[in-house]
């Protein structure tokens, strides 16, 4: 009975740190580690549209990605943006709003 209860705590301890590996994984994929990485190449750390509202920086991206006929640099950035879940988009668009 007391072997049973031990492996119980230790299945619990595996869990909490499972659970605690699962929110250092999404904390470093944060708005500003994504913008970082994958726009401040073309945009700069501080891009011509920063501190814009969410919604106008989320239209702006989506009409970059549903460009047709796309070339250079904004076929590149149709690229990176198709990857994007929507939740990363509007993680990256919450910390360009918040740049000042
Ligand atoms: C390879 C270069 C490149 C990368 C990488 C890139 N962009 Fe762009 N971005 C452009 C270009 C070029 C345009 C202008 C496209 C056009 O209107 O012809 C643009 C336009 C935009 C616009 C619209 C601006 C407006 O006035 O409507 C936003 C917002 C934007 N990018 C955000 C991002 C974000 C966020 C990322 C990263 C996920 C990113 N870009 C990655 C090149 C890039």
């Amino acid at each position: 009975m007391a072997v049973f209860a031990n492996s119980v705590k230790l299945m619990l301890a595996a869990g909490l740190l499972l659970a605690g590996t699962a929110v250092v994984a999404y904390s470093a994929d944060s708005g500003e580690e994504m913008y970082t990485k994958l726009c401040s190449g073309c945009h700069s750390a501080s891009p011509a549209f920063k501190g814009k509202p969410v919604d106008g920086l989320l239209a702006g991206i989506d009409r970059v990605k549903n460009m047709p006929n796309a070339s250079g640099a904004a076929a590149r950035m149709q690229q990176t943006v198709k990857t994007l879940s929507p939740e990363q988009t509007k993680s990256i668009a919450t910390y360009i709003n918040g740049l000042k």
